[in-house]
Formats: structure tokens, sequence, C-alpha cells
């Protein structure tokens, strides 16, 4: 078993005064402001993890020749540290990101962080800036763990110096608007991954790559794209930067006829990326008894079911903004609309028992809260 690595604490004599920070938290929109404190921990060829240190948010100095600046070996994870009922904080699922974590470190060549050193680092800095976790509604403290290569030189090969940094930064809403169906667009032109690429991978290059098909997408007027397999341009992966899934049927009032409903999320092939929010709506579905699939799903499935109303609802889920309703989908050949186009109910209902857990204000039966 690994050492457990001491953390140097350094906390800052000048925290933002908190009267600034209460306007910062009435009004956090997405990653706009960062707490009064990070966490570093580096590793170096030979030494391994070191160095591991609690102290005040500050920019860092780079070298022009720093090899993440010209190679890229980059990866990051996102969670959330939620205000509890009770007046707690407690971190969503951590040692999934940790997990997932090191599988991308591995798949860009780097070092892998302990699991258990990830959650401490998120421990420490939430613990210390926990003035900073909001509790109105669905806030929460949005938390970056990131790590890059630090070594210095041009040389094309895994660098032999990293830093390990977990930032944190309030958040309210992602989309500026709220939950208001998106519109999306099938891009048939780029692709996000391709089968032995980095789909699977939480790289900082991955994000770089969608961002002109995300640009293709608004130039067709709408507000997010949808990525197709890289190989028949056909199968519906992800939307953006977030997992999809699709409701088959509906239920009757009062929530009656659940048998009826079916949803199903496209499936894990190496070329999507493991969503933690993905695969806790897989259980949280079968919890309130609607049977789950996890299937290859076509743009012509998409488009029938849309058309004969067996897809009822569809909806993509990530960390940052939990769960947000697709409304309109267009490609260069076609375009339609989700059921009404509006926000379907099995989509809030899914939503609302994902956010009361994370809030603890519903029983967390699955042990998914990390406690601070
Ligand atoms: C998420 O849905 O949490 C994401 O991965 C988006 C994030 C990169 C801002």
């Amino acid at each position: 078993t690994t050492p457990r690595i001491a953390f140097d604490l350094k906390p800052t004599g000048q925290p933002l005064p908190e009267e600034e920070r209460a306007a910062v938290l009435a009004n956090p929109g997405f990653g706009r402001r960062f707490t009064d404190h990070m966490v570093t921990i580096r590793w170096s060829e030979g030494r391994g993890w070191h160095d591991a240190q609690l102290e005040p948010y500050a920019p860092l100095q780079i070298d022009p020749a720093n090899m993440t600046l010209h190679y890229a070996q980059s990866v990051f994870e996102g969670l959330k540290a939620y205000r509890q009922a009770d007046g707690g904080v407690a971190v969503f699922r951590p040692e999934e990101n940790a997990r997932r974590f090191r599988r991308s470190a591995r798949r860009l060549a780097m070092p892998e962080l302990p699991v258990e050193t990830f959650v401490e680092a998120i421990d420490l800095l939430v613990r210390q800036d926990e003035a900073w976790v909001p509790g109105e509604g669905e806030q929460s403290l949005y938390l970056r763990p990131f790590m890059f290569a630090t070594e210095v030189g041009l040389g094309v090969r895994p660098a032999n110096e990293y830093l390990f940094m977990v930032i944190a930064s309030p958040a309210g809403a992602y989309f500026p608007r709220g939950v208001h169906p998106v519109s999306v667009w099938l891009s048939e032109e780029y692709v996000r991954a391709a089968p032995g690429g980095t789909g699977e991978a939480k790289c900082a290059g991955n994000y770089a790559a969608s961002l002109a098909a995300q640009a293709e997408a608004a130039n067709h007027g709408c507000d997010q794209v949808v990525w197709l397999d890289a190989v028949e341009r056909r199968w519906v992966e992800e939307m953006g930067g977030m997992n999809l899934y699709f409701v088959y049927g509906q239920e009757g009032p009062e929530g009656g006829g659940r048998e009826n409903v079916r949803i199903v999320t496209p499936e894990l092939t190496g070329t999507l990326l493991p969503g933690i929010t993905r695969l806790s709506l897989l259980r949280i579905a079968e919890d309130l008894d609607y049977a789950t699939e996890e299937v290859r799903l076509s743009t012509e499935d998409w488009r029938r079911g849309n058309e004969d109303g067996s897809i009822t609802e569809v909806f993509a889920c990530g960390t940052a903004a939990v769960i947000t309703p697709v409304g309109e989908v267009k490609s260069a050949r076609a375009s339609w609309t989700v059921g009404d186009g509006g926000t379907g109910p099995i989509t809030m209902r899914l939503r609302e028992t994902l956010l009361a857990i994370q809030t603890g204000r519903a029983p967390d039966t699955h042990g998914w809260m990390h406690r601070i």
C-alpha cells in the first residue's frame, strides 16, 4: 500500500472579506470566481508524489517550454460539494471521480494519484473553504481537480514532472437560462472520439477539439452539439460535454404505469466519457421503478422515435448542469422536435430525485454522499 502523504497546511492570512464572499455566493454563475485556497501535490520521476500543500489560491508561473503547453498532457475532474439540509457539507461520490482520474492519467501516460490522496485533497480544501459552499436550491461548490506536466522541454515523450491541483468555485446554474430545453445539432462532419482514441479519458484536449463543432452548432442556431460515432457517423454518443438519456413511453397520472417506461442511454463503447451522473441516474431510475437499458441508438432511431411518439423525452446529464432537457434536434438533412419541445415530467422527476439526495433532502440509500 502507498504511504499516506502528509499535507503542509498554509492557510491564507487574507481571505476574501465576508461581505464580498456573500456577494459572490448570491450570484455565483459557473466557474468565474474561486475560493481562498487551493491544493497542490507534485510528482517527479524517482520521488513519486511529494510536497503536498494546502495554500492560498494564486497564479502559477509557467515556463514557455512547459510541456503541457505544447503536447497537452493534462487531465481533469469535476465534482460538487453540497450544503446539506442539516447545515453540514457533503461531496457527491468523490471516489468515483478519483478512479476515473486514475484511468484518464493512465491513458495520457501520466502518474496515477492514489484514490485516498485525491479524496483527502478534496476534504482538506472543502473543510478549509467551507464558508464558500452556497446553500440555496441547487447551488454547490464545484471542485476542479486537475493534473498537468510541469517538465520544461520540447521532446515528445511522457514528462518526468507533474503538478496535481484542486481548485474550487461556487456554482449556480451552469446554463444561465436555468432548466430550459436546449436545441442540438447532430455533427456529421466533426467527431469527438474514435475507437482507440482518448474519448474515455477526461483530458483537456477532448474539450479543445469540441469547440469548432460547438461553434458549428451555434452557426446552425443550436445551443449544443451532439456527437456521433466516428466510424459510421450513425450512432448517438454524447451532447457537448454531457451524456444523453432517452425516455421511451410515459406513465399514467399520479405516477402509475411506470412499467410502460424505459430509460435508455448509449452504452459505453470506449469512445464515450463514463459520466458519474450517467451512472447514478441508472440507479435512480431503477429506484423509481423505471426499466433501464444501455443501448446503441442511431440518429434514425431517434428521429423515428420522436415521430411515432415512442420516445417521449430526451435529456443530457453531467456534474455541472445536472440534467438538461433536449427540445429540438437538427442535422444537415432533418430537424424535429422532442415530445412537445418542453421539459418532460420524467426528466424533472429524475432531476429532483438526484438533487434531493445531493442536498441531503432525501436519504442517501446508496452511500453516495461523502461527509466533510
Ligand atoms: C460536466 O457536465 O460536468 C462537464 O463535464 C462539463 C464541465 C467540463 C464544465
